[in-house]
């Protein structure tokens, strides 16, 4: 998102106050927004409120205002990545459908080359009478993007679809429609999280993965465009929009799930901390306390990544695994790179408190099967993502694109 331009546009319905939240959000990661409203929003959300999150000026009078005549024009134009209409009512949509300009905000849209993204918001019956319907279908077909209402309890005490979506997946759709779809065309399995290992029916073995990494890569692969497979161990994140979820628990859950999926991929990468050991057996009940120590044996689970680079030669595909270490950083994950015939391996020191698990930023150290060693800043997990994906593409390229 940074430095995108984006222009939100407002209308009369209740959900105008998370209007005010999209905004917040697309300044924090850095787009330019300017917001124009309809008369009937401003009884909602006061335009200071849009005006104090944007640092713009608010336009909500096609007359009595100040700027430029022709902004009407221009806001839908010049370098605008994208205009967002949240929420937008029956009335908007009706306008757009059929080319009324009656304000600033329908006639500005009327005269957009900008691609336009609406997000429809408004009670469910109104939002499943046919007449919005059919105008919702009409300006698909035209090439209005259209991002699906959420369903559940709306502010006027009716359950049915008709909410906005959250402002945070609007910013999320946003986004993979600006972004450059360099990964277009390409099938990614991204693997995330802890996995679980039951010792009897209320304990279990883990570890401290939230997850955080392995949805950072998913969403971030969805974004440029790929289509994303994303095989996770227990997490408390939202799912990452257009990207197909498998949940799972244990390493062998996580082992089928991968091996099913994986076959039609092109590139795979490991991000899960997968368990190396589960209890031998699963206690049926739970295990009372009675002696001083208790000794649980384990055995190995199966190592998927080592398989799947065992399967390399009948799958050809780029395979990335990841290695959480506390010492001996570089050689542990050379010797990985190697026994487990990959084709790069993202090193995580563990022991640091600003990288590896739990935390939103991290700092990595890329290893390529050639030997070549790169060291990325600290960054947030989100852009970690992004650099490991750059890379990944460049070794797509350099195996399978050679002709391109
Ligand atoms: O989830 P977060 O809180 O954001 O934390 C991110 C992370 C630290 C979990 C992640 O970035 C990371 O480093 N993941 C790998 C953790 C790990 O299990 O490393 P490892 O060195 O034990 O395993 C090496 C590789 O083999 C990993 O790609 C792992 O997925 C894979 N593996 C390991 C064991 C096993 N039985 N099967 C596997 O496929």
């Amino acid at each position: 998102m940074k430095g995108k331009k984006i222009v939100i546009g407002v209308t009369g319905g209740i959900a105008a106050y998370k209007a005010a939240e999209l905004v917040r959000l697309l300044v924090k990661a850095g787009a330019h927004v300017r917001v124009a409203m309809t008369l009937n929003a401003t009884r909602f959300v006061s335009p200071l409120t849009f005006e104090t999150l944007s640092g713009s000026k608010v336009i909500w009078s096609m007359f009595d205002r100040e700027g430029t005549s022709v902004d009407h024009i221009t806001w839908g134009q010049d370098d605008v990545d994208l205009i967002i209409i949240a929420p937008a009512t029956g009335n908007i949509i009706a306008k757009m459908c059929h080319g009324i300009g009656d304000d600033f905000l329908s006639t500005m849209i009327m005269a957009a080359t900008a691609p336009v993204l609406i997000c429809p918001s408004m009670n469910s019956q109104m939002y499943i009478n046919p007449a919005v319907q059919g105008n919702i279908r009409l300006l698909r077909e035209r090439g209005v993007l259209v991002m699906e209402p959420g369903k559940g309890e709306l502010a006027c005490h009716t359950e049915g679809p008709g909410r906005l979506p959250e402002p945070e997946d609007i910013v999320e759709y946003a986004s993979m429609v600006i972004s450059e779809h360099d990964l277009s065309g390409r099938s990614i399995l991204v693997t995330a999280g802890p996995t679980l290992e039951p010792i009897d029916p209320v304990r279990y073995i883990t570890n401290r993965s939230t997850g955080k990494m392995g949805y950072a890569l998913a969403r971030a692969a969805k974004k440029r465009g790929a289509s994303v497979t994303l095989v996770s161990g227990p997490v408390g994140l939202k799912s990452p929009l257009g990207v197909e979820e498998c949940q799972v628990k244990t390493a062998e859950e996580m082992m089928k799930t991968v091996m099913e999926k994986s076959s039609s991929c092109d590139i795979i990468i490991k991000a899960a901390a997968v368990s190396d050991y589960r209890p031998s057996e699963v206690a049926p009940d739970k295990i009372k306390k009675g002696s001083d120590t208790l000794t649980l044996e384990l055995v190995r689970n199966p190592d998927i990544l080592a398989e799947l680079g065992r399967r390399k030669k009948e799958h050809p595909c780029i395979l990335v695994g990841f290695a959480a270490e506390t010492k001996d950083l570089l050689a542990n994950a050379r010797e990985k790179l190697k026994s487990k015939n990959l084709d790069m391996i993202v090193l995580n020191d563990v022991s640091r408190s600003d990288a590896g698990f739990e935390t939103d930023t991290n700092i990595v150290r890329m290893i390529f099967s050639d030997g070549r060693v790169e060291d990325s800043l600290l960054m947030t997990k989100d852009e970690v993502a992004d650099l490991i994906l750059d890379r990944v593409k460049t070794i797509w390229e350099a195996n399978f694109d050679s002709g391109s």
